[in-house]
């Protein structure tokens, strides 16, 4: 019988209701009947323990309300929570350089948790000292969820022991994307694009991070820095399409193409030869093309937005920590 295994939520919006759903659709097919959310933590709907696997029927009828809690009250929670693994799935914040998530992830390392994130903020603007601390404390780090959602990304690497990347070229905003393919394809305005990808989930809080192209910039700098190259935020050069003319580019695809190597990092819209795979990669979809020592160009293409898409990508950290956590 294997021990059991507590899971803490911090954040309860879509992709925290989308993880709980998910994992308690396949726990048992995955053999995880040791493993339980245990507490849940959020602004909105409190302090929920031992919440029961229905609780998102409940919330939407507006009836499962944990204990009232602040903002300051958060890291307490966590450092007092007996979970085993946290899971942290609140907003990305620029401004704040990825805090308070970082100070959430920082936390429950130092308590002895294991920590899985979807938040971009901590990973770009924190990498450095959430691996420090990861090592001193012997704790595991996965944020699989931050670049690509559960379309595989830089993970794959672990498949390819060996391999170095050389350079990645990729499509990594589902917002921009999806605005520059109604652009194409029916002629929408910029801003009634916009308004749609809202509607329909995709853009963040604040839709400015996608079209100025900053959110596909803390994707390139995640990537950068599993890879092992040393890109900032700061450094990385980034031109959204705010103002963009398709027509300008008469013949070519205009996509926000993110692109690194070990010496530079940009997001700029580029224009594509129809002949490049990436200039057909439509709607919300994400591409990432790695350009690889011992395979040559390698490309995926996937989600990279969503309830149940960024729910795999939980899933898939959480598996990878329990098992790593067996076999160590
Ligand atoms: N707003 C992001 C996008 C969500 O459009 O790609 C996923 O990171």
């Amino acid at each position: 019988m294997n021990k059991p295994i507590r899971v803490l939520i911090v954040g309860f919006g879509v992709v925290g209701q989308g993880f709980f759903e998910l994992f308690h659709r396949v726990k048992d097919e995955l053999g995880l009947s040791n493993v339980s959310i245990s507490e849940i933590v959020d602004l909105k709907y409190g302090h929920i323990k031992d919440p029961r696997p229905n609780i998102i029927e409940d919330i939407r009828a507006g009836k499962a309300i944990g204990e009232k809690i602040m903002s300051d009250d958060i890291p307490r929670i966590i450092e007092e929570s007996n979970a085993d693994i946290m899971g942290e799935f609140t907003w990305v914040s620029v401004k704040t350089r990825g805090e308070p998530a970082f100070t959430y992830l920082s936390t429950a390392i130092r308590s002895g948790k294991h920590v899985i994130t979807t938040n971009k903020g901590p990973i770009a603007f924190h990498y450095d000292e959430l691996m420090e601390l990861s090592r001193r404390y012997n704790r595991l780090v996965r944020f699989k969820g931050t670049v690509m959602a559960g379309t595989p990304s830089f993970n794959i690497l672990k498949l390819l022991p060996g391999a170095h990347v050389e350079y990645f070229m990729g499509i990594l905003n589902g917002t921009t994307n999806f605005i520059l393919s109604k652009m194409y394809e029916e002629g929408l305005s910029f801003n009634e694009a916009l308004k749609l990808a809202q509607q329909l989930g995709y853009a963040e809080a604040d839709p400015s991070l996608d079209i100025d192209g900053i959110d596909a910039a803390l994707k390139v700098v995640i990537l950068s820095r599993v890879i092992g190259w040393r890109h900032a935020f700061e450094n990385v050069e980034v031109e959204g399409i705010r103002d963009i003319d398709i027509r300008k580019y008469g013949d070519k695809v205009v996509k926000l193409i993110a692109y690194a190597d070990r010496d530079k990092a940009y997001v700029k819209p580029t224009p594509l030869d129809k002949s490049d795979v990436l200039a057909h990669v439509s709607r919300n979809l994400n591409a990432l093309r790695l350009k690889l020592d011992t395979l040559g160009e390698l490309l995926i293409i996937g989600p990279g937005a969503g309830r149940f898409e960024t729910a795999q990508a939980v899933l898939t950290d959480l598996v990878d920590i329990i098992n790593s956590a067996r076999s160590g």
